[in-house]
């Protein structure tokens, strides 16, 4: 191969590894979904586990709401827009929420969490199983600070 083809062929590399890198979806940072609630998922490990915090904007209880734990765990084997799972077990109430969702990434960067979650509440009895589990969507992305921090890093590169 020539000095051309070599030159050519790291290009390319370059190029992919660049390209690939910049769509990279890490969960790790702080949150904001279309109802206001808030979320902060701490390091993400080699095995795609995590544990955060969850202060939800809304209720189905009428007790005041407090932060909430949250551990889930992510697809790491290939960070292009992966999938993940999370459950948060309200503090403040007898309910559990599990999350299910993509990390989606745009031309610009800018990262969106498309989920479903399924909302359990506390049953008085199993009389009452039937209506004890809601279901629903939330739109996360990236809380403001966050998102501009990410746009001059990107940037500078
Ligand atoms: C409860 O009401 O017992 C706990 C709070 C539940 C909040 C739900 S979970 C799904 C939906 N998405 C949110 O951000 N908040 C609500």
């Amino acid at each position: 191969m020539g000095k051309m083809g070599f030159s050519l062929v790291l290009a390319l590399f370059l190029v992919t590894i660049g390209a690939s890198s910049e769509r990279k979806c890490i969960l790790t940072g702080d949150w904001k979904n279309d109802l206001g609630s808030n979320m902060t998922i701490s390091a993400v490990n080699e095995a795609g586990q995590f544990s955060g915090l969850y202060l939800t904007a809304v209720s189905a209880t009428e007790k005041p709401i407090v932060e909430s734990p949250l551990t889930g765990s992510q697809h790491v084997d290939n960070l292009e827009q992966p999938t993940f799972g999370f459950t948060v077990k309200w503090s403040f109430s007898d309910s559990t929420t599990v999350f299910v969702g993509q990390c989606f990434m745009d031309d610009q960067g800018k990262e969106t969490l498309q989920t479903m979650w399924l909302l359990r509440v506390k049953a008085k009895s199993m009389g009452d199983n039937w209506n004890a589990t809601m279901v629903g969507t939330n739109v996360f992305t990236r809380k403001l600070e966050e998102q501009n921090l990410g746009e001059s890093v990107r940037s500078d590169l």
